[in-house]
């Protein structure tokens, strides 16, 4: 399926502003990190979480697209922070990301694991400095904090990697293990980009519930969508290593119910999110075509 037009609108505007965000930073970063952490950042990338909060921000009534822009730079931040580490040896050991080389590779894994660490850190800063109500900065830097961390994304990725061990020695997993770990190692990233543009634009009690629960089923329904493609497309559709899963026991939709019912479980997360698109201004329109395009995409 093809992009949404405004997915591509998006991913310019965020490039250019990460672009620019670097370049303020050549004087005082040592060469070897900021040209580490350019390339990760500049790779290409659908950068589908900036237009998750920009568009949320939109349906709440957000009119001020650059004012918000440094809370989608620091998402993406952090997701291409959580891809450097996902991809080392002693996670998924993959060679290539976002059609390149991954950072190991192209640097080497001291210079990786610095360069995750600083883009972690700058997305924090790039909150921090948002130009917004003190309160509300202080709202997004705590829900990120939690989103990312051992309680998020981290906390996903270890019990990702546990479940590895697990099944490589023959362990049965159980569907509500693996809801667990997508929720929690990219739903919960997907989550707070939706909560993140509500809040931005002020939304009311009603929109911000609205945008959770849209959030919470995009989240799981990205991590669904990104099993079944491991399966079903090339690496070079993919710009990342096909057939991994199976190949190194991950815990997957895929690998506990097959093909077949990971899509209509899929289809059924997808029917979620358009519900809870409802309340929003214009029926969500933006969001419901993003949610189609999480599920259909193919890449
Ligand atoms: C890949 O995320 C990692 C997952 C959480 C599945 P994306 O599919 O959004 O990767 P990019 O940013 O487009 O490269
Ligand atoms: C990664 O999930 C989730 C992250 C927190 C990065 P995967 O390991 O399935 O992501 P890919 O397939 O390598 O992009
Ligand atoms: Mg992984
Ligand atoms: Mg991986
Ligand atoms: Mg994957």
């Amino acid at each position: 399926m093809n992009a949404p037009d405004f997915l591509t609108t998006h991913a310019l505007s965020v490039e250019k502003a990460l672009t620019s965000m670097l370049v303020t930073r050549q004087s005082v970063v040592a060469d070897v990190l900021l040209e580490a952490m350019s390339y990760s950042l500049l790779a290409g990338g659908k950068r589908v979480r900036p237009a998750l909060l920009l568009e949320s921000y939109r349906v709440c009534g957000g009119e001020d697209l650059q004012r918000v822009m440094p809370a989608a730079l620091a998402i993406e931040c952090i997701h291409t922070y959580s891809l450097i580490h996902d991809d080392l040896p002693c996670m998924d050991d993959d060679e290539l990301r976002r059609g390149n080389p991954t950072c190991h590779k192209k640097f080497d894994e001291a210079t990786a694991i610095l360069a995750a660490d600083a883009l972690q850190a700058l997305a924090f800063e790039l909150l921090a400095a948002m130009d917004v109500d003190a309160e509300l900065r202080c709202t997004l830097l705590h829900s990120l904090a939690l989103a990312s961390g051992c309680q998020g994304m981290v906390g996903g990725q270890i019990l990702d990697m546990q479940a590895e061990f697990d099944a490589a020695s023959g362990k049965s997993m159980e569907l509500l293990q693996v809801e667990r770990i997508h929720l929690h190692k990219t739903g919960a990233l997907l989550h707070w980009c939706c909560e993140a543009g509500a809040r931005l634009a002020e939304a009311d009690a009603i929109q911000l519930e609205a945008c959770s629960r849209y959030g919470k089923a995009v989240g799981l329904l990205f991590q669904i969508a990104d099993d079944i493609l491991d399966v079903t497309a090339s690496s070079e559709e993919l710009g990342k290593s096909a057939g991994k899963d199976a190949e190194q026991h991950k815990a997957t939709y895929v690998s506990l119910l097959g093909l077949q019912r990971s899509r209509e479980l899929a289809d059924e997360m997808r029917d979620i999110a358009l519900d809870a698109c409802h309340p929003l201004a214009g029926e969500g329109v933006p969001l419901k075509s993003l949610a189609h395009y999480i599920l259909e995409r193919g890449q």
